[in-house]
């Protein structure tokens, strides 16, 4: 049903393929349990990560609508934001960020290196702004000055997640729901950073139909489970009246929000230890925002017996290019 509807949506093929599944070998020896990898990691723009997904549909519709500048928001080392610009320039369209320093920070390779440096190259716009808490807002108002310049802007949320950006994760569900069928393999979850949600919503509620068994853990990045279960809750609603579906009886919004402290953007010891071990046992880099959070709640939860028996899919959003943000946490 889900796959269906989600044909009648436009969509940019910017993938080209689909992303692999792979055992990462060392660390299940290591940690006694098989935890495989599912790379959108690899997706192929400008060092790769999940938006591109999102961008499919966002970027259609931008285009349908004949937009010549793609406007954001983000922190200043946003992935999202990365990959936006990047894909402007790809379309030969303008794009204009509204950064963000979300941890009052003035290390200049915060301030310049990772994230920040590509937004020079794809010749991105960048405006500082004291915070993002009215984003939806200031993006509006943005697009309004825009406007008046003669400029036809096309609004992408912050993080893409909206409804209609949140389908590249259905489509990702769908993805890999039919992988873990070829693999033959029972899974006992798949494991998520739980952002903005809409990565979170979208592989929800596609593998709520299609895989109702499976368990899909979203560790949290910024939020208590208080605060994120409504986003992604609302979110996966929305995204279900877009396809014109109901949201399955089996979808539920699984959180584990012990891992993201002190706050967004600020690693701990367990998040910077997963991210260690990751590079020097399988050389596959994560990153100190969100996935190496996620892969701290991954195996502080194997180690705590959260989890079923059988193996464990860890979904690799991105984010390596913000490790040159943080070259100090690693000395
Ligand atoms: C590397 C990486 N992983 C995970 C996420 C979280 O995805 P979402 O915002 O869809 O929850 C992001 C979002 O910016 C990201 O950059």
């Amino acid at each position: 049903m889900i796959k269906q509807q989600l044909a009648r949506f436009h969509r940019l093929d910017l993938l080209g393929s689909t992303t692999a599944l792979e055992k990462l070998e060392r660390l299940s020896s290591w940690i006694g349990r098989d935890i495989y990898v599912k790379r959108d990691d690899t997706t192929p723009l400008a060092m790769g990560g999940n938006k591109l997904r999102k961008l499919e549909y966002l970027a259609a519709d931008a285009l349908a609508q004949g937009a010549d500048t793609l406007i954001t928001a983000g922190a200043i080392q946003s992935n999202h934001v990365r990959q936006t610009a990047a894909l402007a320039a790809k379309l030969g369209l303008g794009c204009v960020a509204l950064l963000e320093n979300p941890i009052g920070t003035e290390d200049p390779s915060y301030l310049g290196n990772g994230n920040r440096l590509l937004l020079e190259l794809f010749d991105a716009k960048v405006e500082l702004v004291e915070n993002l808490d009215q984003a939806d807002e200031q993006l509006q108002a943005l697009a309004a000055r825009l406007r008046s310049n003669g400029k036809k802007p096309y609004l992408v949320p912050i993080g893409g997640s909206n409804a209609l950006g949140a389908l590249g994760y259905v489509r990702a569900g769908l993805e890999l729901a039919q992988q873990i069928e070829d693999s033959g393999l029972e899974f006992a979850a798949v494991v998520l950073a739980s952002g903005s949600a809409g990565t979170h919503s979208g592989l929800a509620l596609a593998l709520s139909e299609v895989l109702p068994q499976l368990p899909v853990i979203g560790v949290t990045v910024s939020r208590s489970d208080e605060n994120q279960r409504p986003k992604v809750q609302g979110l996966a609603e929305r995204t279900a009246e877009l396809l014109g579906v109901t949201l399955p009886d089996s979808f539920n919004v699984q959180l584990w929000d012990e891992y993201f402290a002190p706050r967004y953007g600020e690693p701990n010891a367990g998040t910077l230890a997963a991210v260690k071990l990751l590079a020097s046992q399988e050389g596959l880099l994560l990153d100190p925002v969100y996935t190496g959070k996620a892969m701290a709640g991954l195996l502080d939860g194997v180690g705590r017996q959260r989890f079923n028996d059988g193996p464990i899919i860890f979904l690799h959003t991105g984010g390596a290019p913000a490790l040159f943000a943080y070259p100090g946490a690693f000395a």
